[in-house]
């Protein structure tokens, strides 16, 4: 007994007590120290989430060396024998498995995830989310906002764009930038227009307080902005019904927003759909994972592939925790409501435009990426200068030689079985 209460009591509150001076003291000044960002100078109007994942990559720069293909980073003795790696299950039932980080090869590297950080960060999606709708004033500046919340985490600038808002920015952003990837041909009423489309997110629901993504973009065959075709304005109707807007370049106000709502709503098809599902979980994960499970240790293809792959299961299941799981980075960044980004996640594979998406009897489909241009060029009259330098660049060229098309009889077994799970994957 104590202070009059059975012992059972009496154990639970000193475990109360010994649990409080071990960890609570720590927990407040934690909760009091990110608090403290809200105040001047830093003015921080986030939620915990970003602070937190703002602290932890800031420690993660801190930490990082520049690695190279010297013994220091890749020693030979490090890499590991061919074997089944452990996986997630990815979400959004994409049918994807991303190796977890641990998995990694050279696991001597201090940014490296250990299966205690691993589960600290897979915690950090349930911390809550909130949605602030303030807008800057006209005599603010978005961007010097931006640089100053994330300070050393602000990547460098390398390219300064001074004119984002008009015409020939909206050409720039297409031809040249962002969408250059995504640059299609269309014929409507005899013309013939060059044309950027993120129409496809305009039917996706979003959260309370955020209007749906969309808007087709048209130029003229010498790359004038036409008009952009709308359909995430109108009402979402559930009986198939779309309701398009047509903004053209003297329609004032309604143009500016129409360019604002078509370059919000393509990067947030980029991101989704070609960054994250097409770089990460198709081309950067099936081949690391093919190149783990099914490459020996020696294998000459493997020691070659092994830089090109260096971190890449991290960086991988870094994005699957940290962008592509529910709550996390990735869905509060965008205005999809969780139905809307499963239906996102849902159609990535099919608005990938990669030379997968060409049929059977146009040719397709293209894995090896020059004949993709090729096809491009005679076919749709698509030659931007994006993909004259991408062919330039292809890495058959490396080779000397086309991809194979055909598994002939003289590549090594291992390397058919590394080439079937590549390919499979696609
Ligand atoms: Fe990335």
């Amino acid at each position: 007994m104590c202070w009059g209460l059975p012992s059972s009591s009496c154990s639970l509150m000193v475990a109360a007590l010994m649990v409080y001076a071990l960890f609570g003291c720590c927990l407040a000044a934690g909760v009091l120290y990110f608090k403290s960002w809200s105040c001047p100078p830093f003015n921080w109007i986030s939620d915990i989430y970003p602070r937190l994942t703002y602290f932890a990559y800031q420690s993660l720069l801190l930490s990082r060396a520049t690695p190279d293909t010297s013994p220091q980073f890749m020693p030979v003795d490090k890499i590991t024998p061919k074997m089944q790696l452990e996986k997630y299950q990815l979400s959004y039932a994409l049918n994807i498995q991303v190796p977890v980080g641990f998995e990694e090869e050279f696991l001597g590297d201090p940014i490296l995830p250990n299966r205690i950080t691993q589960r600290l960060e897979e915690t950090l999606s349930y911390i809550p989310q909130t949605d602030r709708f303030e807008t800057f004033g006209p005599d603010e500046d978005p961007v010097e906002f931006a640089m100053n919340q994330m300070c050393s985490v602000y990547p460098e600038i390398y390219q300064v764009w001074e004119d984002k808002l008009s015409d020939v920015a909206l050409t720039r952003f297409c031809l040249f930038g962002l969408g250059a990837h995504r640059v299609e041909t269309t014929t409507e009423n005899g013309e013939r227009y060059f044309v950027v489309r993120s129409n496809a997110l305009s039917n996706l629901p979003v959260r309370s307080g955020f209007e749906r993504y969309g808007g087709d973009a048209y130029f003229d065959m010498g790359w004038n902005a036409v008009k952009i075709v709308d359909a995430g304005l109108g009402p979402l109707l559930t009986d198939g019904t779309v309701n398009l807007v047509t903004s053209t370049p003297s329609d004032g106000a309604q143009w500016d927003r129409a360019k604002f709502r078509f370059r919000s709503s393509l990067s947030v098809l980029v991101t989704l759909v070609d960054h994250l599902y097409g770089i990460h979980l198709q081309t950067a994960n099936i081949v690391v994972t093919a190149v783990r499970e099914q490459l020996s240790a020696d294998h000459p293809l493997r020691r070659f592939l092994t830089p090109f792959t260096f971190q890449t299961i991290a960086v991988n299941d870094n994005a699957r925790n940290n962008l592509i799981q529910p709550r996390s980075m990735g869905p509060r960044c965008f205005a999809f409501d969780d139905v809307g980004m499963q239906l996102a996640f849902a159609a990535a594979p099919s608005l990938i435009l990669s030379g997968i998406e060409v049929s059977v009897e146009e040719g397709g489909p293209f894995i090896n990426r020059a004949k993709y241009i090729d096809y491009l060029k005679d076919k749709k009259g698509i030659d931007t200068e994006y993909r004259r330098r991408q062919r330039a660049k292809n890495i058959t060229s490396f080779s000397g030689s086309s991809w194979p098309t055909t598994l002939g009889a003289t590549i090594p077994p291992q390397q058919v079985l590394w080439l079937t799970r590549s390919c499979r994957g696609f």
